[in-house]
């Protein structure tokens, strides 16, 4: 190494052939700059407030999420509009960190076999949603999104979700004592496609 690349005795050649040296030095500047992209994030009002109007998800959505969840929708469909001109002509308004709040864990995905559903809320009836979930080519010809015909024939869990959602208002999800109390009574007799639907229809709604 040439000499003009010392630092104050400390040279570049030391900490290009020391593993340790070079692991070290790695670790170190990953964290700093790990910390400072970060940390900052747990304080900014714009990621961590609710935006203005967003809910907590009702008993039957949160039991349509957790279908959601469980049949693997994410691995095709991610719930995030990037703010560019493609994106928001084709899906709404791009999509904010403060909509998220009450999404644990959240659905941004990172595939899209199928369109982005970030805002899909209200876009179909509860109709179109029904017969597309139970066989999409009903409504979409050309589509290649699977069907979940045993949606409709299985009922929603209702017993956990008076659970779920205390555990989520020690979270800070503002869930009253009443909303809780009524969480299985709103949920019993639902089916599991009642309550996707009902979760697919309040997505991206609190942003008009
Ligand atoms: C193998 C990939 C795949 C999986 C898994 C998948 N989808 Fe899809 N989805 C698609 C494709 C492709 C389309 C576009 C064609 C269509 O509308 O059927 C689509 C379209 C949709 C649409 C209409 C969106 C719009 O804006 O037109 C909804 C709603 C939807 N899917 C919901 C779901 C739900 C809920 C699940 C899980 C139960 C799911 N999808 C699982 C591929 C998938």
């Amino acid at each position: 190494m040439a000499n003009n690349q010392k630092i104050e005795g400390f040279t570049h050649e030391r900490v290009e052939t020391s593993n340790f040296l070079m692991i070290i030095l790695i670790v170190l500047t990953i964290s700093v700059g790990g910390l400072v992209e970060i940390v900052p994030l747990f304080f900014q009002k714009s990621t961590t407030q609710p935006v203005e109007g967003l809910k907590p998800y009702s008993a039957l959505q949160l039991a349509g999420r957790d279908v959601y969840i469980r049949e693997g929708c994410y691995n095709c469909h991610s719930q995030m509009i990037r703010p560019f001109q493609a994106e928001t002509l084709r899906y709404g308004p791009y999509s904010m960190a403060g909509e998220y709040v009450y999404d644990r864990p959240f659905q941004w995905g990172s595939k899209r076999t199928g369109p982005d559903l970030h805002r899909v809320g209200g876009r179909y009836s509860d109709e179109w949603h029904r017969v597309h979930l139970t066989n999409p080519r009903d409504v979409v010809p050309e589509s290649n999104m699977p069907a979940y015909p045993w949606l409709a024939k299985k009922e929603a869990d209702h017993a956990s979700l008076a659970k779920k959602m205390t555990v989520l208002r020690t979270l800070g999800h503002p869930y009253t004592d009443e909303e809780i109390a009524k969480a299985s009574e709103e949920v019993k007799g639902k089916t599991d496609l009642d309550a996707v639907i009902a979760y697919l229809q309040v997505l991206g709604t609190a942003v008009k």
